[in-house]
């Protein structure tokens, strides 16, 4: 039978007692972690969120009654508990924040009965991820996720202050919206007034950040949930979160300075890790030609070699074709590893085929100074030796080759390096590096379209260098004064200049090749905000759950995020989406497709 609360209030969390306690009476209130009898006494961990506490039930001190009651508590039960902190007799448990005292119970409510739970509520759990999300409201009572909850917490609290302190505003902008231009599917959500006619949920906030500033706000922050229908990934989800801002009269300089500080600051004093300032910065181009990424991580060399003037002239037709297509041959150097098996180097040209390469060429540098290698009887012996010069080759070590367009090329050989550096342990996995990629081309082409398309986005501002390239008819090589933020190797955060002059917004839709009638329909209320007067403005948008993933170490952006969902973007608790009754789809104006109905009823 459960208990109510009247007349008792929880004068402490469990783990925040110490030693300096021994001696007070308390109330703890808490889940029943374990319990173990020992026939007069009874151990009981209790559980909150700040960790457990030992607490003791003693027969003779409590009376048959509570005795009985504390004698059968099960696992997940709620309790409050009220006794006296004393020094813990049975030895100190060093596992423990509370390992030095332990609760001699004087009374003992049970506030909530509990069934058995589905999998035990511990640390680093083994249960399978699909269990643990349909019992989500479990999953969160771990330990370890709700020490990523609270520091999720924490470095909100952190941002808002800082950015407060920095002279931002925090605005609300709005969830139901027309589309805008992040590049990923839209969500839409249908309007029963306008039928026919479908709000989108935002990918990002940009357009209304853009014209708070065009209304002279300033700066403005807001952590922002965006809704993207794109393909999940270990680092994606459908909606997340965003820190997301912008500034006036401001230029890259400004933006990645407030920045730099924002991250060292977090990273102090939610990790104690001090992050050097000023933090590098490097072309996009270099960052390709040295990583294969745009998102390098620098936390290991490896770096590629562009070997395409020393196999010009070979007779080897995989490099040779490559070059002759406008391609590129290059390489990497897996030092130490010449000696890998044949088989081993098969599955790293499986690895390569997922990224798009036709092959993979290899030299295997042998300690006896013999060579393995998968085309050496296409090449001459002192092209071989200058291709091995050229790698920096050392008996024992492993140049691997790709050979193809350089996007494919650069795509295969930065997974590759990724790859290897894991296989090799060569990652410090208590470094944090950072690094600002700067200079993102203007224009991306897109084979799925056959078109450019702007790679951040259509109101990114050219590098004054190259804003004559927009008046020529192949304005493709124009870089942009965009930069993203990368950790680890991952993407934690981008931005840019924006377009504030309305002659390049102009030259930009044309190269992108909207009409003025296509761009007007689609960002009219913006276009039409920079007739009245339109601040030079800058911006940012951190990927807010990204950001605690890599600070919390965790393997999955679902560990960061209360309620996530999974790889088909449903929520396995809750059962979204779901069908909806014919009455509110008939309010609606929609019908649906009665085969595709029952398809996704049967999953
Ligand atoms: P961008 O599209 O680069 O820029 O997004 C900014 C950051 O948001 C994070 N992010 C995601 N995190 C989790 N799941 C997703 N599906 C997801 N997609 C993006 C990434 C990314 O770096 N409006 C611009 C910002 C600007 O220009 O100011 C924007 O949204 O960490
Ligand atoms: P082949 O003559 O097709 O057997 O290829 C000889 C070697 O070149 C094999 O090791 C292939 O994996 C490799 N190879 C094939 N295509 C490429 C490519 N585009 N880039 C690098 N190596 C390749």
């Amino acid at each position: 039978m459960a208990e109510s609360m009247r007349g008792l209030k929880r004068s402490h969390r469990c783990a925040e007692l110490s030693k300096e306690h021994v001696g007070q009476s308390v109330t703890v209130m808490g889940w029943v972690q374990k319990t173990r009898n020992t026939g007069g006494l009874i151990f009981v961990d209790v559980r909150d969120r700040s960790g457990l506490l030992q607490v003791t039930f003693n027969e003779e001190k409590l009376g048959k009654e509570a005795f009985d009651k504390a004698y059968r508590l099960r696992s997940e039960f709620v309790i409050a508990v009220t006794g006296t902190v004393v020094e813990r007799e049975g030895g100190i448990n060093k596992n423990l924040k509370t390992g030095e005292i332990e609760v001699v119970a004087d009374g003992l409510r049970v506030l909530s009965e509990s069934d058995t739970p589905p999998f035990p509520i511990e640390e680093n759990s083994k249960t399978k991820d699909e269990v643990r999300l349909k019992y989500r409201y479990l999953d969160l009572r771990r330990p370890d996720i709700q020490r990523n909850l609270m520091l999720r917490s924490q470095v909100a609290v952190i941002v808002r202050q800082f950015l407060a302190e920095e002279g931002f505003l925090e605005i609300e902008t709005p969830i139901l919206c027309k589309s805008t231009p992040e590049g990923a599917r839209d969500y839409l959500v249908p309007s029963r007034v306008h039928p026919g006619n479908f709000y989108a949920l935002p990918q990002s906030p940009q357009i209304f950040k853009q014209l708070l500033m065009c209304s002279g706000y300033d700066r403005y922050f807001q952590i922002a949930k965006c809704f993207r229908d794109e393909d999940l990934r270990a680092d994606r989800q459908p909606e997340f979160t965003q820190i997301d801002m912008e500034l006036s009269f401001v230029d890259v300089d400004d933006v990645i300075d407030v920045n730099e500080r924002l991250l060292a600051k977090v990273f102090k004093e939610v990790l104690d890790v001090e992050v050097p300032l000023p933090i590098p910065r490097m072309p996009w181009a270099e960052a390709m030609e040295r990583y294969g990424s745009d998102k390098p991580d620098t936390r290991f060399d490896m770096e590629l070699t562009d070997v395409t003037g020393v196999v010009r002239d070979c007779e080897f037709v995989v490099f040779k074709n490559a070059i002759e297509n406008g391609g590129s041959v290059r390489g990497i150097n897996a030092k130490g590893q010449g000696g890998m098996p044949r088989k081993k180097i098969d599955s790293l040209v499986d690895f390569a085929k997922d990224y798009g390469a036709k092959g993979l060429a290899y030299i295997a540098l042998q300690e006896d100074g013999s060579v393995k290698s998968s085309f050496a009887k296409f090449m001459k012996e002192e092209e071989m030796d200058s291709l091995i010069a050229a790698m920096k080759g050392q008996p024992g070590d492993l140049l691997l080759f790709a050979a193809d367009k350089n996007k494919t090329v650069f795509a295969v050989l930065g997974a590759l390096r990724l790859e290897l550096a894991k296989r090799m342990e060569l990652i410090d996995e208590d470094k944090f590096n950072f690094l600002w990629v700067t200079e993102f081309p203007m224009f991306e082409y897109s084979e799925e379209q056959g078109r450019y398309l702007a790679m951040h986005h259509p109101f990114t501002m050219p590098m004054e260098e190259d804003l004559h390239l927009l008046d020529t008819d192949e304005p493709w090589e124009a870089r942009a004064k965009a930069y993203d933020i990368v950790l680890n190797g991952c993407e934690l955060g981008g931005g840019s200049v924006r377009i504030s002059m309305n002659d390049v917004q102009e030259k930009m839709f044309k190269a992108l090749g909207f009409t003025k009638e296509e761009a007007y329909d689609r960002f009219g209320f913006l276009l039409n905000a920079f007739k009245y007067g339109v601040p030079p403005h800058a911006g940012l948008a951190f990927g807010f759950d990204r950001m605690i993933m890599l600070m919390t170490k965790s393997e999955s952006i679902r560990d960061v995020i209360a309620f996530p969902k999974v790889k088909d973007a449903s929520d396995l608790m809750s059962e979204a989406p779901n069908l909806v009754d014919d009455k509110q789809l008939e309010e609606l104006g929609i019908a649906i497709d009665s085969t595709e109905k029952t398809a996704k009823a049967e999953e």
